[in-house]
């Protein structure tokens, strides 16, 4: 009889004690998942002894890969002064000194725990400042799991409505009619309609969330005119712009908002800034953040979180950032800069109708001839589908971690020998697509 390897066995326990088996469905696969041992540098081991090449990276989180030396004496040393405390801590005031000083929009900061937890104290500050309830955001694109941000985040052609009126599509079974009710939602890159819905609603709108470059939108750049359109729109009608930066603050010194031409009133973070520790953070307009601030009487959105700003995330992330200096930010766009070039020749040797997107230090393979610019150019029907499927097979068979899109995103340790692999794999596995070539 076949033994079972170690991770279907261990994948039999799990699903005994979790729903679905797992506690993040993100590390699902088919057959079963695979169980990291450790991971070193930008290799991660599993438990059956297979060595990989990260581009996965904890979904765009890591930014210096695993267990990076500097980061693990730094954490090694607080974990023995204690890792959490109803008191301040020194290393939280100098870590959100270092970060204010990243952004010119930064003009102050608060941790928070998670993306999910940044993303909804955005939306709860630019209620609490403006008075109003609504909030509007890109058709398609994630922000995590509060209710309000998820919102037409799997909108598909079933049930995403007309161009004009995209409909408030609900996530999760059970979402408030209220909750989808007050979610504008407004189709990315497109700035007259955008506009047009917004107007529909400008004296109950909050703010308007973003993401400049959204993952679940193909990876494809916010148009400078889509961005100028929203600011000036919210700036006339006293809604704020909230900047989604939980994975783009990785794609720039300042994040992805630093080559644009506005400044945003929030930005939320989260990923890369605990160093590989849980977080999130929540920056931008002083004035704005003061509804957070209970010193002069009740703050109209009061604010806490029994871990956030805990002194290991802190430790961690202002390591791992002070090592994201100019210099690496630059080095690894330009190694990024080489991978998507290389996917881009593979393809063209290939044959194969596809393109690849992105920006920073991530890219993201589609299966078509056109880059998409919009969630509905964007969205991946079945045939594509099978494309990207069976793409990621082969990484996966050849020594790869990806995103599920067929997203990867690099991270520092990487040289041009894991670019020079990605690009040789990724040439083998378009030609099983396309066997012509
Ligand atoms: C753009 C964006 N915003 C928010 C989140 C939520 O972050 P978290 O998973 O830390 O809650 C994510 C997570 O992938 C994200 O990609």
């Amino acid at each position: 009889m076949l033994q079972m390897t170690k991770s279907a066995a261990l994948y039999e326990r799990a699903k005994a004690v979790m729903p679905g088996g797992c506690s993040r469905n993100t590390i699902l696969r088919k057959p079963h998942p695979v169980y990291a041992a450790y991971g070193k540098g930008c290799y991660v081991e599993d438990i059956e002894g297979t060595k990989r090449i990260d581009f996965a990276n904890n979904v765009a989180s890591l930014i210096h890969g695993h267990a990076h030396p500097q980061i693990v004496d730094a954490v090694q040393s607080q974990l023995s002064k204690g890792t959490a405390f109803t008191v301040g801590t020194e290393i939280e005031v100098k870590y959100a000194e270092l970060l204010v000083n990243r952004c010119k929009s930064f003009e102050k900061l608060r941790f928070v725990n998670s993306g999910t937890e940044a993303v909804m104290s955005c939306i709860k500050a630019a209620r609490a400042h403006t008075g109003r309830p609504k909030i509007a955001k890109a058709e398609g694109s994630y922000h995590g799991l509060y209710d309000y941000a998820e919102v037409s985040q799997t909108a598909n052609p079933s049930n995403w409505g007309s161009k004009t009126a995209p409909a408030s599509v609900p996530v999760a079974r059970g979402t408030p009619q209220s909750a989808l009710d007050d979610v504008i939602v407004i189709p990315y890159n497109d700035p007259e309609r955008a506009i047009e819905i917004l107007n529909a609603h400008k004296d109950e709108l909050a703010g308007v969330l973003l993401d400049l470059l959204p993952h679940r939108i193909g990876l494809i750049p916010a148009h400078a005119d889509f961005v100028a359109a929203l600011r000036e729109w919210t700036l006339q009608n006293g809604a704020l712009l909230i900047i989604d930066e939980v994975i783009t603050l990785r794609t720039q010194f300042g994040g992805a908002q630093e080559p644009y031409d506005f400044s945003p009133d929030l930005t939320a973070m989260g990923k890369m800034i605990g160093g590989g520790f849980p977080v999130g953070a929540i920056a931008g307009r002083a004035d704005v953040l003061e509804v957070m601030n209970p010193l002069n009487g009740p703050a109209a959105f009061p604010h806490y979180g029994t871990f956030s700003a805990n002194p290991v995330t802190m430790t961690a992330g202002s390591v791992a950032m002070q090592m994201f200096d100019h210099a690496a930010v630059d080095k690894l766009n330009k190694l990024s800069e080489k991978a998507r070039t290389g996917i881009a020749e593979a393809i063209k040797i290939s044959g194969v109708p596809a393109c690849v997107t992105g920006g920073g230090s991530m890219f993201r393979i589609h299966f078509r001839e056109t880059a998409p610019t919009t969630y509905r150019d964007a969205y991946v029907g079945p045939e594509e589908q099978a494309c990207i499927s069976s793409l990621l097979d082969h990484f996966f068979a050849n020594g790869f971690l990806m995103i599920e899109t067929c997203t990867g995103v690099l991270s520092t340790p990487m040289t041009q020998f894991e670019i020079d692999r990605l690009c040789e794999v990724t040439l083998e596995g378009l030609r099983k697509i396309n066997p012509k070539h």
